[in-house]
């Protein structure tokens, strides 16, 4: 017999803090054209193997991506997302079945079951399944999907490195990239469904090797760390995406605020939490003062640097989620500190890049500034927008008519 109500209960935890806002979370968060455009996209459906990623730079029109690209399971988790918000707002959300249009554009997914091909992203993809499974608890078929995506991962652990193996490259080289922390939850859904305590474990050793090899004693973060994995050893640490080596990327780094406060949420171990706010404050104070996530901290302002709206919203997402946990542990000058630092987030990215007129509803994504792939919209800016509206609604401290 399968118990998801500990997951549900993880899940879906209102909290209402009283928090007065040191600023407005903007009326666009809210917006009746979030679901419009949302939904116009989920009916331009194409050959169903092609999936929105980012757009271009003029109009916003989405470029598509098959399966096997990592970015695929945003969109449909996205539409899943638009379900949520028609039970906690109604009155903004077109009346459709949102479930249905998840469950019909995530269908495709399920072919990397046979043959995966996108490494340690199978985390990222596994999302509209873990929502799928969140509403309806007892889909035999989902939860089967969950394993066996699980399983996937799994295998990509070495015991010697003590890591998931995030990219694949030859002999005992071994990537890992600070992404991989978004992947491990998986791990803790399966674990859930099938009682495998080996999975929680894996979680655990990789998490507690990022905070060793990955970030930074300031709370910054590395890109990528390469060991040998025939001694577990660190042979380099450096940047993929990033402006340098020794920067921070600026995505990177809330990737790894959401994977340590996810990791948090799960174990309740203390060196999570503290690695979550170490690496919020870092994000936190080294915002310039123009509001704007720039797609890399160190990254030189002359000329002037592209931001990266996909790395704000996460880092909203990111700090949303952390506040959340504060709130649990009774610390409301925490939970204050990081919920005003996301609504500052939201309200200036929406002031720098709403584009009424594009696909998507961002532009000044930057997929990867090294090969001159940004000002698009990007899904999973869009996707953690509507995210972070959804979570302030839960929290208590968002408005549907703003
Ligand atoms: C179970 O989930 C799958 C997708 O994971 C979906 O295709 C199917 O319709 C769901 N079944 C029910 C009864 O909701
Ligand atoms: C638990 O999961 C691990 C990793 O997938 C696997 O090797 C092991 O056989 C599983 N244990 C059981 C009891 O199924
Ligand atoms: C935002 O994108 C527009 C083009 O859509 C561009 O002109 C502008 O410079 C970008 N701003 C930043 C900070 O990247
Ligand atoms: C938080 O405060 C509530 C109400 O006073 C109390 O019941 C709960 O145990 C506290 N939680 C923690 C983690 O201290
Ligand atoms: C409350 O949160 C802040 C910000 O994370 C932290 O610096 C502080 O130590 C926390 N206080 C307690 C009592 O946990």
């Amino acid at each position: 017999m399968r118990s998801f109500a500990p997951l549900l209960a993880l899940v879906f935890i209102p909290c209402a803090l009283p928090v007065s806002w040191a600023a407005q979370p903007p009326k666009e968060l809210y917006s009746r054209l979030v679901s419009s455009k949302i939904l116009a996209t989920a009916r331009d459906r194409r050959d169903g193997k092609s999936y929105p990623h980012n757009t271009d730079q003029v109009n916003g029109i989405w470029n598509y991506v098959g399966t096997d690209w990592w970015t695929s399971g945003f969109f449909p988790s996205t539409l899943y997302s638009m379900n949520r918000r028609s039970e906690l707002c109604p009155t903004t959300v077109d009346k459709v079945d949102w479930v249905n249009l998840g469950q019909v554009w995530s269908a495709d997914l399920t072919r990397l079951l046979i043959r995966n091909s996108v490494g340690h992203d199978i985390g990222f993809i596994s999302f509209p399944f873990v929502d799928e499974l969140t509403i309806h608890p007892n889909n035999e078929t989902t939860a089967e999907i969950i394993e066996g995506f699980s399983d996937i991962l799994a295998k990509r652990f070495d015991r010697t490195v003590g890591c998931t193996r995030s990219r694949d490259s030859s002999g005992t080289n071994f990537q890992v990239i600070i992404d991989n922390m978004m992947t491990l939850d998986l791990f803790f859904v399966a674990s859930r469904l099938t009682g495998n305590k080996t999975l929680i474990d894996m979680a655990i050793s990789h998490a507690d090797k990022t905070i060793e090899h990955h970030i930074r004693p300031d709370g910054s973060s590395y890109h990528v760390v390469e060991y040998d994995s025939s001694t577990g050893r660190v042979i380099r640490r450096r940047t993929a995406q990033g402006y340098a080596d020794e920067s921070t990327w600026t995505r990177g780094q809330a990737w790894g605020m959401l994977g340590f406060t996810n990791m948090y949420r799960r174990t309740e171990l203390e060196r999570y939490l503290q690695t979550a706010r170490r690496m919020s404050k870092l994000f936190i104070s080294r915002m310039p003062p123009s509001g704007v996530v720039p797609w890399d901290f160190d990254a030189p302002i002359d000329p002037p640097r592209p931001a990266d709206v996909s790395a704000a919203n996460l880092a909203a997402y990111a700090l949303l989620t952390l506040s959340e946990q504060e709130s649990g542990i009774n610390n409301s000058t925490g939970a204050k500190y990081y919920a005003d630092a996301a609504v500052k987030l939201l309200a200036d990215t929406v002031n720098l890049a709403w584009r009424p007129s594009w696909r998507s509803l961002f532009s000044n994504g930057t997929i990867n500034k090294p090969s001159d792939d940004y000002w698009t919209g990007i899904v999973y800016a869009d996707y953690y927008l509507v995210e972070s509206g959804n979570k302030l609604l839960e929290m208590g401290l968002g408005g549907c008519s703003l």
